[in-house]
């Protein structure tokens, strides 16, 4: 963990342009995480939480503002290397896990390491140590459909980290679980994360979740606030 910031946001803006109407969702944003730490947003629903980590993963580019992750501006690459710096510094965990379902737990983690390096047999090594530290060392061979909602947020947890992301972008990761298993994920992720010095930015409507990342902001009116 050192203090240089793997994300600098600077004086981000966000307009939605509809038939109806221009929505301004992000009014200005400008902060920086340093390396290693992890983060928390939440807010209101529809305050623009999701839409900002679009624009942080390159999945949907910024009105005004230049974005910097781990010094690759994100917010004016061309798809085709913005789909590499994807693949190769960041991993993504939603709400909805998004596994493949005709593969197994082991293939599902495999998959993004196979597609940047196409190596099978070091892909296969890296998951299954992964999903050793999920604690799913026995539900490899499982089908998403075999294991539980919790199970599955882990394999989605072992499949983000697979490349050794730069930063994790997680979007409500236990929004559709139980308190109990919602708990699970909470722990093994933050845990995770740690080992493996990735930072972590946390979308969540759970404050006690939110309260345990380092640093907490709160969006508020199109507004980022640290707590
Ligand atoms: N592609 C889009 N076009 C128009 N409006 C959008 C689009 N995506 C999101 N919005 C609007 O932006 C606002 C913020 O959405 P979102 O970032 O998903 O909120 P949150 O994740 O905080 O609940 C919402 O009012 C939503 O309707
Ligand atoms: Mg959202």
């Amino acid at each position: 963990m050192n203090d240089t910031p793997v994300i600098t946001c600077s004086h981000v803006t966000k307009t939605f342009v509809t038939e109806a109407e221009q929505l301004t969702i992000l009014h200005d944003i400008s902060f920086e995480v340093p390396c290693g730490r992890t983060v928390s947003i939440t807010g209101p629903s529809g305050c623009g939480k999701s839409t900002l980590l679009s624009l942080l993963g390159g999945l949907d580019r910024p009105t005004h503002g230049t974005i910097f992750i781990d010094g690759f501006s994100v917010h004016d690459t061309s798809e085709t290397e913005l789909a590499r710096f994807r693949s190769e510094k960041l991993g993504f965990i939603f709400q909805f896990h998004f596994l493949l379902k005709d593969f197994s737990a082991l293939e599902n983690v495999m998959m993004p390491h196979l597609i940047l390096y196409g190596n099978r047999q070091q892909a296969r090594n890296v998951a299954r140590e992964l999903l050793g530290i999920v604690g799913l060392e026995n539900r490899m061979h499982h089908y998403p459909d075999q294991l539980s909602g919790g199970e599955r947020q882990r394999v989605a947890i072992a499949r983000a980290l697979i490349n050794k992301p730069k930063v994790v972008l997680a979007d409500e990761p236990t929004g559709n679980l139980d308190e109990n298993n919602a708990g699970i994920i909470e722990t093994i992720l933050l845990e995770t994360i740690r080992q493996f010095d990735t930072t972590l930015l946390l979308v969540t409507h759970d404050s006690d979740f939110a309260k345990k990342t380092d640093i907490q902001f709160r969006i508020h009116e199109g507004n980022l606030f640290t707590l």
